[in-house]
């Protein structure tokens, strides 16, 4: 989704910094991006998860006027039940999906709304509408990026600033894939295309506070709205394959 959201950004002649934890896949993405647009990339190489990681992000892009800022990483590809996994791992996801998103918005949000104009995507989740089964600590961080999300729409809009909680659901990602079990040679079926998703987002930024990708009321509320609380969570409980978006 990253790479998707980088090359969509470039496309339209802005200058792009990449960030994730692979430096050989940062590379080959910033080539290619500088090959086909001829625009300035930049990447830093940084673990999300770490606590001072959003203070090295703001030193590497100091001197920089960052317009645009997508928080992207967020997904959990080895969800299980709650107590299946190690309580480090637990804290380890809420570090890169909520205090690091949280001060990413305040470094970067800051600079935007002195200037008066610029925007900030949060990609969360479907499984930010309810709890479920093997969703917990990562669905409550997508619930943390959403009402964040509409948290500084709210008090950034009349200043310039567009704010937009990205909702996905399921999208073509190599992270999904390792998550359903299916090889890059099989069909995805139903699966979001992380460009359109990308392209669609980028196309209403000013449409905030959510955007919820696919859905047939982009802007509108959960789609689970009209469902008590525990039918939805019953619904989000089911295995992945009964469930929809
Ligand atoms: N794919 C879906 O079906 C789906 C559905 C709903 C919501 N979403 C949301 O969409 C967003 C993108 O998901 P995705 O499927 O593209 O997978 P993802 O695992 O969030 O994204 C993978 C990218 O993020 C980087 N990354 C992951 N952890 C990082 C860390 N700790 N520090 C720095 N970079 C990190 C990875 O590079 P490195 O490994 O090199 O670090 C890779 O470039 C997430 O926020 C996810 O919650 C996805």
């Amino acid at each position: 989704m990253g790479a998707a959201f980088a090359h969509k950004i470039a496309s339209r002649g802005l200058n792009v910094v990449l960030v994730a934890r692979r430096v050989p896949v940062l590379e080959a993405s910033a080539a290619g991006i500088r090959d086909t647009y001829g625009v300035e990339v930049r990447t830093v190489a940084l673990d999300l998860s770490a606590p001072d990681a959003i203070w090295e992000l703001v030193k590497a892009t100091s001197g920089i006027e960052v317009g645009l800022f997508v928080f992207n990483a967020g997904a959990d590809d080895t969800s299980c039940a709650f107590l299946d996994k190690p309580v480090d791992a637990h804290r380890s996801l809420m570090q890169r999906n909520c205090t690091a998103v949280m001060e990413a918005a305040y470094h970067f949000g800051a600079p935007m709304t002195a200037r008066g104009h610029g925007a900030m995507v949060l990609v969360t989740s479907g499984a930010a509408w309810a709890g479920g089964a093997a969703l917990s600590v990562y669905g409550a961080t997508k619930a943390f990026e959403l009402i964040l999300a509409e948290s500084l729409w709210a008090e950034w809009h009349d200043s310039g600033v567009h704010v937009l909680g990205l909702v996905l659901g399921r999208t073509d990602t190599p992270s999904l894939r390792r998550t359903l079990e299916i090889g890059s040679d099989t069909s995805p079926g139903e699966l979001a295309d992380p460009n359109d998703v990308a392209e669609t987002a980028l196309e209403h930024l000013a449409d905030g506070p959510v955007w919820i990708h696919g859905s047939a009321s982009p802007t509108g509320g959960s789609p689970l709205g009209s469902l008590s609380r525990r039918d939805a969570v019953l619904l989000m409980s089911r295995p992945r394959s009964a469930r929809t978006g």
